[in-house]
């Protein structure tokens, strides 16, 4: 076995994972929350093993080389050149969803989210005594995309920012530089905010990536870009995110907004990404391979089952699938009954829609498929 056989996976059943005790003690294959069935990359295991070997847990700090090695990362994997300085840690993406409508936003003011989009972006004005302001995406022949007649009525005066998903959870969009443009040019138009929920930057499997403020730097005082290690390395259990905001203002108001609620990012976790950002590159160009691989078997079998209508994005390794026109009245339900556990595009603002986690071993891939296969073919 390499250090990187994606075609295996320890047994998680009993080991409290989200993903596998959701449908525990019943044959269902759980291909819903996102994180893979894939062990982390051996060197960041080895630096955590170390560490536990110390025996102290005691509190942590952020240490300098963990934005260094933050900032090397997006250079390397993304051209983008970031002081360490505009590194905040957090304990997760979705903590910064929240931070940045509490820093950003007051009671009754709107968000503009595209839809469908990842269940946390739904609630996270709500939380704060916000609202969120919906933004259909459009489905053309190609593929999902932005539209500039929704964007616009969904915009009033009361619309303080983007809550944007790029590369897009769960269509698997990577906005293209004209696409970049649009949503840039409207912010600028209304004065908005703009958070850039980039999580998924790394797992690209066609074209690149290329970072919000990249494409509109004179937005970058006003963006605060969210990312984390916890896609790419599948590290989602360290807890460990951070968010690169380049204006000092708006950091400071950034962090006040979580001021005596919301911790730092915590010693393991922080250990883990820089260990992943040094050292994971081969793992994660390894891993790419394996999720082009996965994803050439989940479109051959899809283009089996004409109930089921799939338009692949660039990125992710999640699979957004129309089963509107299945003739079940519960796509979800009844993947289930066939022993496939699916994420219900109910959660996504998308009744009707199923999303597959495909980031597992080809054989339990296969399995689901044959059972998905089953169940609408
Ligand atoms: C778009 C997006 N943002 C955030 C998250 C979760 O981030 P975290 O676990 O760091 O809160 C996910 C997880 O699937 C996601 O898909």
């Amino acid at each position: 076995m390499t250090a990187w056989n994606f075609d295996h996976c320890p047994d998680r059943r009993g080991t409290g994972s989200m993903k596998w005790q959701r449908w525990a003690g019943q044959e269902v294959i759980p291909a819903w929350v996102a994180d893979m069935d894939a062990l982390a990359p051996a060197t960041v295991l080895e630096a955590l093993r170390a560490r536990i070997e110390h025996g102290v847990l005691g509190y942590s700090v952020p240490q300098r080389s963990f934005a260094e090695s933050a900032c090397a990362w997006l250079a390397t994997r993304h051209g983008w050149t970031v002081e360490p300085d505009a590194i905040v840690p957090l304990p997760g993406v979705v903590t910064g969803f929240n931070m940045f409508c509490r820093a950003i936003g007051a009671p009754g003011d709107g968000h503009l989210c595209p839809i469908p989009c990842y269940p946390p972006f739904l609630s996270a004005p709500g939380n704060q005594g916000q609202r969120l302001l919906r933004v259909d995406l459009a489905q053309e022949a190609s593929g999902w995309r932005l539209d500039q007649a929704a964007l616009d009525a969904a915009t009033d005066a009361t619309t303080r920012s983007l809550l944007f998903c790029h590369p897009h959870n769960p269509t698997g969009r990577v906005w293209t530089d004209a696409e970049l443009a649009a949503w840039a040019e409207h912010c600028r138009r209304h004065d908005l905010w703009v958070l850039s929920d980039e999580i998924w930057a790394d797992l690209v499997l066609d074209g690149r990536h290329r970072p919000f403020v990249c494409a509109a730097p004179d937005l970058a005082a006003r963006t605060v870009t969210l990312y984390a290690p916890s896609k790419t390395f599948n590290l989602p259990g360290l807890c460990c995110a951070i968010a690169i905001i380049p204006d000092a203002d708006l950091r400071k108001r950034f962090r006040a907004a979580g001021a005596g609620i919301v911790p730092s990012a915590e010693g393991l976790g922080m250990l883990g990404a820089e260990t992943a950002w040094r050292t994971g590159g081969p793992w994660l160009d390894a891993l790419l391979d394996h999720l082009r691989r996965n994803r050439d078997l989940v479109r051959a079998t899809l283009a089996r089952l004409p109930r089921l209508k799939w338009q692949p994005g660039q990125a992710t390794y999640l699979a957004w699938i129309d089963a509107q026109q299945s003739g079940v009245a519960d796509p979800a339900a009844h993947a289930v009954a066939h022993g496939v556990g699916l994420s219900d595009g109910r959660d996504f603002a998308a009744p009707g829609w199923l999303r597959l986690n495909f980031g597992c071993p080809r054989a339990t891939l296969e399995t689901a498929l044959e059972r998905l296969a089953r169940a609408f073919g």
